[in-house]
């Protein structure tokens, strides 16, 4: 086998020729602009941290390396050095003699956070969830978002954003996947790269998180996550690969679990050998919060206890210069350690002053809007969408329609322009009773859809007597319903049934009225018994302060659909890997191993298209109310890398978006499908352009010898409308190559 050594800039142009491709022809040169320099003294942030390192004294280095949550949880008063401060999710002072800015860290990816409400009357612009951006398949858009909340965090005081979730969707009950950007690494890690990108535009350092393979909310503080290497480094470890090598992020959080055995956040393989010697990574490793367990993580990698009053001990304050006074930790490595967390806020300009300034709350109220339109996924439409001109009586049912759209709770939990339109208790006890509130975003699909069709007689039916609302549905001409599915951090989906009895409404609604259309606003895929029975299904997610716009935009036809799901459906349980959630409904201190190794680095749809199950609905699939074809479609070498080129014309009559794929389908004479590239491509009527788009090496070879490897023999691409999709193939024959990791 012939040995090219490809190094690491080698595989970052693959990522960056594949992004800057995609922007070209999706939209125009120039769209994703470079990553601000605003470094104030444009002096290399390593030599420029070096510089103040070694000017600053011991307790000053040490003072960098933990942060605390000014979030008083008992009786215990707040450390002084936290104490006045506003809730955030961590602090940590300032060193003023040095210019070193406090460091003042928010959450999160969806909107900048106010823990509790406790910032009293402090709002943001509240997003759509990660999978209705994922679904948009939009990495400007992605971009886009990154850089609003980025600036929403600096305007509010923040320099620290934790956002940039990406952990692959294992499981569709994972009561986080709300939070991250589906079941595929390259879709995940391009899209959460170019968050990480606009956000740090804004000179705010962003995270990403969780590192790695924290997959279930199920006892994520005490489950061992077991998986291969070969498997990771293809799966979960390639979205953060990816991502970071797009995003540059100042920090990489790491994760509750345990994973193969030593926690996440002590996991020498992970931080220290993974990510920073493999992958090169300068930043700093912070924890997430009540991760540290023992002062040694330390030497295996983690910079930075986050939120350093959840764990059992302030370890990287007096417990660490115990270790290093006794010799056991190097003093070499606290200078590395707060090294890495100057250079971050130096690279990305973290360390200006931050000044309270205006937030244009219009503006980013047209990218919460954007992103909700292009996350809205339409999986059936039986020709009933978009609503007919003539439909005179519209019943709208459920989901809370009249009030607003449902958001989904935790750290990432946003408090909308606007104010909540209702908050309502799901009651229970401990984390549920402070965090447990459905969170109704102010903008109703109902008032919208009333505004849009003012000749339209529009009532509504909250669906809470589902007879009386089936009767009600036999005298419409057409019924809306609203199904909503409440997810909340560290708490997982128990099954994948819609609760509180929706499926009965949907299915007494549908008998009344075939011409139903069902809206979801889930956090995770859903089952659908009665999906034969109505006429149209939308997926709109939790589609952010201005969801009830975009979904009446999408209904009537204002907007075209061009989402496709970032993650499958299955039918039902059965077809997952675990049918079960390993630990559900056990003991919170249950120690228990979850075998990744089952489906290994075959997530979602490649585990489905791997063992032949037909899920209900594809990764990849989504309707739209216009026609695309495919033609042309090459695959070709150009120079190091491989290319794709293929023509996408609008066949129908109104303009949209396509969202063409390419999937390996055939890697030297092994079935399989894995997403090489993708590409979103907007086309008025009649028109056709032809895209090239490059193909990811990381995607097309298999983690062996310490590497990638490429076996010899010919590649089958498809370029294809879903992941199970047949499309159009193109084959190329491969020499076998090494691609060093
Ligand atoms: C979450 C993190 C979050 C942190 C700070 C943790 O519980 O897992 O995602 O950034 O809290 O709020």
């Amino acid at each position: 086998m012939s040995n090219i050594r490809k190094n690491r800039p080698h595989i970052r142009n693959c990522a960056l020729m594949l992004l800057s491709t995609m922007t070209l022809a999706s939209v125009g040169a120039g769209a994703l602009p470079a990553a601000a320099k605003t470094n104030s003294d444009q002096l290399d942030p390593d030599k420029k941290a070096a510089q103040v390192i070694a000017e600053m004294t011991q307790d000053e280095r040490y003072a960098l390396l933990h942060s605390i949550m000014p979030i008083a949880f008992g009786p215990e008063p707040l450390p002084e050095a936290v104490q006045g401060q506003p809730a955030m999710a961590g602090y940590v002072p300032p060193i003023s003699r040095l210019g070193i800015p406090a460091i003042t860290q928010t959450d999160a990816s969806l909107g900048v956070t106010n823990p509790f409400q406790a910032r009293k009357g402090d709002v943001a612009t509240a997003l759509p969830s990660g999978l209705a951006l994922a679904s948009s398949f939009n990495p400007e858009l992605a971009y886009e978002s990154g850089k609003m909340v980025g600036n929403e965090a600096r305007a509010k005081g923040f320099n620290v954003l934790l956002g940039g979730g990406m952990n692959l969707a294992r499981d569709p009950r994972n009561g986080r996947n709300f939070e991250y950007l589906g079941e595929d690494p390259l879709l995940a890690g391009t899209l959460g790269g170019n968050a990480v990108r606009g956000t740090q535009s804004e000179g705010v350092v962003s995270t990403v998180k969780h590192f790695a393979i924290n997959d279930q909310e199920t006892n994520r503080n005490t489950l061992n996550s077991v998986i291969d290497e070969a498997a990771l480094r293809m799966s979960d470890l390639l979205a953060f690969e990816i991502g970071i090598e797009i995003g540059q992020p100042g920090s990489v959080m790491c994760a509750y679990n345990r994973v193969n055995g030593p926690w996440a956040c002590g996991s020498d393989m992970l931080l220290n050998q993974v990510l920073k010697k493999d992958w090169g990574y300068k930043g700093w490793v912070m924890s997430d919060w009540g991760a540290v367990h023992d002062v040694d993580y330390a030497i295996m990698g983690l910079d930075q206890q986050a939120g350093a009053q959840l764990d059992k001990e302030i370890w990287f304050d007096g417990p660490l210069k115990t270790k290093v006074a006794k010799g056991e930790i190097s003093q070499d490595r606290i200078s590395d350690m707060s090294q890495r967390i100057l250079r971050s806020l130096y690279a990305v300009g973290a360390d200006r002053p931050l000044t309270r300034t205006d937030i244009d709350y219009d503006a980013h109220g047209k990218v919460a809007l954007k992103t909700a339109e292009q996350g809205i996924v339409l999986l059936k439409n039986n020709g009933i969408l978009p609503l007919a001109a003539s439909a005179r009586n519209i019943l709208v049912v459920g989901g809370h329609a009249d009030a607003g759209v449902m958001s989904g709770g935790g750290s990432s939990q946003v408090t909308p322009v606007g104010g909540p339109a209702a908050m309502i208790p799901v009651g229970g006890e401990g984390f549920l009773a402070s965090f447990g509130k459905m969170l109704i975003m102010p903008s109703s699909p109902l008032a919208a859809l009333k505004e849009q069709l003012p000749e339209a007689n529009i009532q509504f039916d909250s669906g809470y007597f589902p007879n009386a609302t089936a009767q009600a549905a036999k005298h419409a001409d057409m019924v809306i319903i609203f199904a909503t599915q409440w997810q909340i951090e560290a708490l997982d989906a128990g099954s994948m049934a819609l609760p509180q009895g929706q499926d009965d409404l949907i299915a007494a609604v549908a008998a009344a009225n075939p011409n139903s259309v069902v809206v979801l606003e889930t956090g995770n895929p859903v089952h659908m018994p009665w999906a034969n029975d109505v006429g149209a299904i939308m997926e709109a997610w939790y589609p952010g302060q201005r969801g009830g716009e975009a979904i009446a935009n999408v209904l009537t036809g204002k907007v075209n659909p061009s989402g496709r799901l970032p993650i499958s459906f299955p039918v039902d349980e059965s077809q997952l890997p675990r049918p079960e959630i390993p630990g559900l409904g056990g003991p919170s201190d249950a120690k228990f191993d979850v075998d990744y190794n089952i489906e290994g680095a075959d997530v979602g749809y490649r585990w489905y298209a791997r063992e032949g199950i037909t899920p209900a609905y594809p990764f990849g699939y989504g309707l739209s109310y216009t026609s695309f074809t495919h033609d042309n479609f090459k695959v070709a070498a150009k120079g190091d890398g491989l290319n794709a080129s293929f023509t996408v014309r609008n066949t129908g009559k109104i303009a949209g978006a396509d969202v063409p794929q390419i999937y390996l389908a055939d890697a030297a004479g092994t079935p399989m499908r894995r997403l090489a590239a993708f590409d979103r491509v907007e086309l008025a009527p009649g028109e056709a352009r032809t895209v090239t788009v490059p193909l990811e090496w990381r995607v097309i070879a298999d983690w062996a010898n310490d590497g990638w490897e490429v076996a010899p023999g010919t590649y089958r691409f498809v370029l294809a409308t879903d992941a199970l999709a047949n499309g159009v193939s193109a084959s190329v024959k491969l020499k076998a190559h090494h691609i060093a990791k």
